[in-house]
């Protein structure tokens, strides 16, 4: 399918679009509550540590300051299975919150935080991963509950009989997630119920965590984010510890408390994709086919807790290799507790694995493409499941067809425009399908709109649009007849947002129930003496775009006007819907990406002028939506290869790019042509067909970028990101 980049049928633009772009959507930290007070964090300055003191004496005298909580006074909090601040005086890493103070403005209380002395006696710190690797760890699984380490064939001996083996490391750097919308929680009481307006991917999860924290039953807990300025992985448990600062302020004061975290404290005090240094080793045979891979990655965590992402899932299941073993290690820094960030260990691992694929391409004088379809897997070898579908052959065919591929020349720097090296590279692209289960409701009201009620939250995707499409066209309603309520724990309880998790799993349920409603309405139409379809038996009903109508004869009436009478009223169906447990088939979206790019041949400066990239994925809801997704998955990418790198000053144990013009992000003049093509899938093994795309954009993209600049300069660079001094 070409994807329309204008609305058509099911490519709806977002349904709060103008609500967004006028101002009028309220985000958390708009929130306006009577009597709010406003919280700030203090930090620790060094990256290791016991607080001896902190003086308050000065913060305190200032005007409009309310309390200042540090871990002598705070109060104490159950442990929620993740750093607890201001608990104890232990110092784990520099920008750790140990104090917080509470003022009548934001402007006092972050004045105030700056002139509070905090007395930390400081203790030797591992500053470095490389400064750590005499001390390896071995979680006991990846994020998701991956696997650490695999197995299977014999690789070692493979790679001692391969007529090609390529050994090389490379790196990727630490990254910050910078979601548009800093992290907020505004919170108050309400009618015995604590209240928290937060900005989150788990609504949910955020309840389930302040319940637990505060000894609250979950249902004097209502969370709610109503909208969301993106995530990227860091609105989930990495906001939990500051979150639980801000109940907790509202609750010593016994006001309501407002904290909003500041772009540099976004840096330190909510996650980080771990840093990674990976070894790849590949055996292959003089055609071009995969003998043996063995992947040792080896990621920062923090000296607290461990999080590994999925590094080595790309080659343990991206291509048919009968002899592979991975292994994942973590080595501890003082620095903020890593998290997933958009497609955790995917996006890494993939550059690791394409870009060797790469080199062997060139090596073997095979085309890389044509690499990759010689080494396409028939099945999951690593689980050894059948593939619920694979379309990875289709993404890379078309893709390159779209691109124009067959013209590349193959030898690298072999063409110059103005005074610009080209360069083509390409990649393969995987992502697995997770899925919850999920709670959903779709009612009719006596004004004939049917409410979709799901406790879900749209982090900016378009969740809310693709719930109410789902709805309108399992009712037969139009999309102006339907309204959807989520972000809200009052709601039946919906998924996370994060994973590419949350379609895949309301669709089944929303489903569910707007059949349920329909089947319903059809029933309850055909009993009603007072409609003109009464009589009829309910197969011989049907609902389309709003209209009821018979299948036998002109007899009709609306939706509308029926659901005003008695007979309509009260109609709701709630569904449940839940993944299966040990899942037959093994499902994965897959993708494929090319890209262009120009080094300029004096300055070094690389520009990536085009990205073409196909992506199966199971059924697209809203292709309008999809395609957004996929270039902002794309962008996050073209960072990955180009831009992001999260700096830490090796003496000081600082982060020292903590502002959106010291870490650099892709932006508007750095953007190319897009070129996004949608292989649509029927799979029939996933309840509703759906995948999920969210995380699929960033994979292989900074691999293809890498590719490309190889191709353009001769150049092979293994370490992210790529900059003019590089090439220079
Ligand atoms: Mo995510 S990286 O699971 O929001």
């Amino acid at each position: 399918m070409t994807v329309p980049e204008r609305p058509n049928g099911r490519a709806t633009p977002r349904l709060e679009a103008e609500l967004k772009v006028t101002g009028a959507a309220r985000y958390a930290a708009e929130q306006t509550v009577q009597g709010l007070l406003h919280a700030a964090l203090v930090q620790a300055d060094v990256p290791s540590g016991v607080v001896r003191n902190v003086d308050a004496t000065a913060a305190l005298a200032m005007p409009g300051v309310v309390a200042l909580l540090w871990h002598a006074n705070a109060p104490r909090v159950r442990n929620g299975g993740f750093l607890a601040l201001l608990q104890d005086a232990t110092v784990h890493f520099a920008g750790q919150p140990v104090a917080l103070v509470i003022a009548e403005s934001p402007q006092q209380a972050l004045r105030a935080a700056a002139a509070v002395k905090v007395d930390i006696e400081p203790a030797p710190a591992i500053t470095a991963m490389n400064a750590a690797l005499g001390e390896v760890v071995s979680p006991k699984e990846a994020a998701g509950g991956v696997a650490v380490d695999s197995r299977r064939g014999e690789p070692e001996r493979e790679l001692t009989q391969a007529a090609h083996v390529l050994a090389q490391r490379y790196t990727t750097p630490t990254h910050n997630h910078l979601p548009l919308e800093p992290h907020a929680v505004v919170t108050h009481w309400e009618q015995g119920r604590l209240t928290v307006h937060t900005s989150t991917q788990a609504v949910f999860g955020s309840r389930r965590i302040l319940a637990h924290c505060f000894d609250l039953p979950p249902e004097r807990v209502r969370v709610v984010a109503q909208y969301v300025g993106g995530g990227f992985g860091s609105k989930g448990r990495a906001w939990f510890p500051a979150l639980v600062l801000g109940v907790m302020a509202a609750r010593h004061v016994q006001r309501p408390v407002r904290l909003e975290l500041t772009r540099a404290q976004m840096f330190c005090v909510v996650g980080r994709r771990q840093e990674t240094v990976q070894d790849l080793k590949i055996g292959m045979d003089a055609d071009g086919r995969l003998r043996a891979i063995v992947h040792d990655a080896l990621a920062q965590t923090s000296t607290f807790a461990e999080h590994l992402d999925p590094v080595a899932t790309p080659s343990r299941v991206l291509y048919g290799c009968a002899h592979v073993a991975t292994t994942q290690r973590l080595v501890r820094v003082n620095a903020p507790q890593p998290n997933p960030m958009r497609a955790p260990g995917e996006g890494p691992g993939s550059f690791a694995l394409e870009s060797a694929l790469d080199e062997l391409a060139h090596r073997l004088d095979i085309d890389p493409l044509e690499l990759r379809l010689r080494n396409l897997a028939e099945r999951d070898m690593h689980t050894d499941l059948p593939w619920s579908s694979n379309g990875l052959e289709t993404c890379l065919r078309v893709a390159a067809d779209a691109f124009g591929w067959s013209r590349r020349p193959r030898k690298p720097q072999q063409w110059q425009q103005n005074h610009s090296w080209v360069g083509w590279g390409m990649a393969s692209a995987l992502y697995p399908v997770f899925r919850m289960a999920c709670e959903a409701s779709v009612g009719l009201s006596r004004e004939g709109v049917v409410c979709v009620r799901c406790g879900t939250q749209d982090i900016g995707t378009g969740t809310l649009t693709v719930l109410a499409q789902i709805a309108a066209e399992a009712v037969g309603v139009p999309l102006a007849a339907v309204q959807v309520e989520l972000g809200d724990t009052d709601l039946p309880e919906g998924p996370y947002s994060g994973g590419s998790i949350a379609t895949a799993s309301f669709t089944p349920a929303v489903e569910e129930a707007a059949r349920g409603l329909k089947k319903r309405i059809l029933a309850n139409v055909v009993a009603d003496p007072d409609s003109p379809l009464y009589g009829l038996a309910s197969d011989q009903v049907t609902l389309v775009e709003g209209l009821l109508h018979s299948r036998i004869d002109t007899r009709r009436q609306t939706l509308a006007a029926w659901a005003a009478t008695p007979a309509a009223q009260g109609l709701q169906v709630h569904a449940r819907t839940a993944p299966a447990e040990r899942p037959a088939y093994s499902a994965y979206g897959f993708g494929a990406v090319f890209a262009e790019v120009h080094v300029d041949a004096t300055l070094g400066t690389v520009r990536v002028t085009r990205i073409t990239a196909a992506y199966a994925a199971g059924r697209i809801l809203n292709p309008m939506l999809a395609r957004s997704q996929y270039v902002g998955g794309l962008v996050g990418g073209i960072g990955m290869a180009l831009h992001e790198a999260t700096l830490m000053d090796q003496a000081s144990g600082r982060v020292v790019n903590t502002s959106l013009s010291d870490y650099l992000v892709p932006v508007h003049a750095d953007m190319p042509r897009f070129d996004i093509h949608i292989v649509e899938e029927d799979d029939p093994h996933l309840a509703g067909g759906i995948k999920g795309i969210g995380m699929l954009g960033t994979v292989g993209t900074a691999a293809a970028i890498a590719n490309a600049v190889f191709h353009a300069t001769g150049r092979r660079l293994r370490d992210l990101p790529i900059r003019l001094e590089h090439l220079l």
